[in-house]
């Protein structure tokens, strides 16, 4: 298989840790351990807090560093009477260039259904960002063999209605449910399996051309110790990284896991 052109990309998805005078600290840490170098064949994006997001936009202007901004979550309306929602119209005004959707901690704990992860990915589609839509199986589904239908029917949704030529900028997240913040991580070959299930289901949505340009991430326990042997696996394109994202030397060590 030729090598992929699709450039990786490496997000840091903070969850609800680190508040806005935190969030200085620790960028500061992380852009003094990277080199430009380390951002010429890698896009790194960081997707805090909303409440550090106005934050984090300032001190990347200011100090001109090369992470991109990125967002958690944002609610499909532009404006209106929906209290304590935010507007992927809100998070565009404040240069966030990356929205994740559909995380399975918004659809576990707050009920996000693959109808409401196609609304917010029209969204942030609409608003000229680029959404990281999550797919993922649980354990159940897995051990029943599930998880090809399930990431698959993810996949569709999520796109229904979304042009081909939008497609192919978007992002995609492969995260099984059972290696969140469990220290199990999938095994790179099945990790790739799945990320290639994805990209097929896009790929019978749409066309091999516009699967082939689709990033896809795997996220699920994603560590200094293993980002360089995922990341050589030709499916997958990036991490999105939890719990070690929230450690500025173990995050700029997978952001250097070609010299790893
Ligand atoms: P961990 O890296 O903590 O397993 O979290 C993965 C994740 O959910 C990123 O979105």
């Amino acid at each position: 298989m030729p090598e992929s052109s699709r450039r990786p990309i490496i997000a840091a998805n903070w969850k609800m840790h680190h508040d806005h005078l935190v969030t200085i600290q620790h960028v500061q840490k992380l852009a003094y351990r990277l080199e430009k170098d380390d951002f010429e064949s890698v896009d790194v994006a960081i997707c805090p807090p909303f409440t550090d997001l106005r934050t984090l936009q300032n001190l990347i202007q200011a100090d001109k560093l090369e992470f991109k901004l990125g967002a958690q979550n944002c609610y499909w309306e532009q404006e209106g009477a929906f209290t304590g929602e935010v507007s992927a119209l809100f998070l565009a005004k404040l240069d966030v260039e990356y929205v994740i959707v559909g995380h399975s901690e918004r659809r576990q704990l707050f009920g996000e259904t693959n109808e409401i992860v196609n609304k917010k990915t029209k969204a942030v589609i609409a608003n000229e960002m680029t959404p990281i839509v999550c797919v993922g199986e649980t354990l159940e589904q897995r051990e029943a063999g599930e998880t090809a239908a399930v990431v698959s029917e993810q996949a569709r949704e999520a796109f229904a209605g979304i042009s081909a030529a939008v497609a192919a900028t978007c992002v995609v997240a492969y995260e099984p449910i059972w290696a969140i913040g469990t220290g199990r991580t999938a095994t790179p070959d099945d990790a790739n399996d799945t990320c290639g299930v994805v990209r097929a289901a896009l790929a019978d949505l749409y066309d091999d051309a516009t699967a082939e340009a689709i990033r896809i991430q795997y996220g699920g326990s994603v560590k200094p110790g293993n980002a360089k042997e995922l990341m050589a696996m030709p499916e997958i394109d990036g991490a999105l990284v939890g719990g070690a994202s929230l450690d500025p030397d173990d995050f700029a060590r997978i952001i250097q896991y070609p010299r790893a």
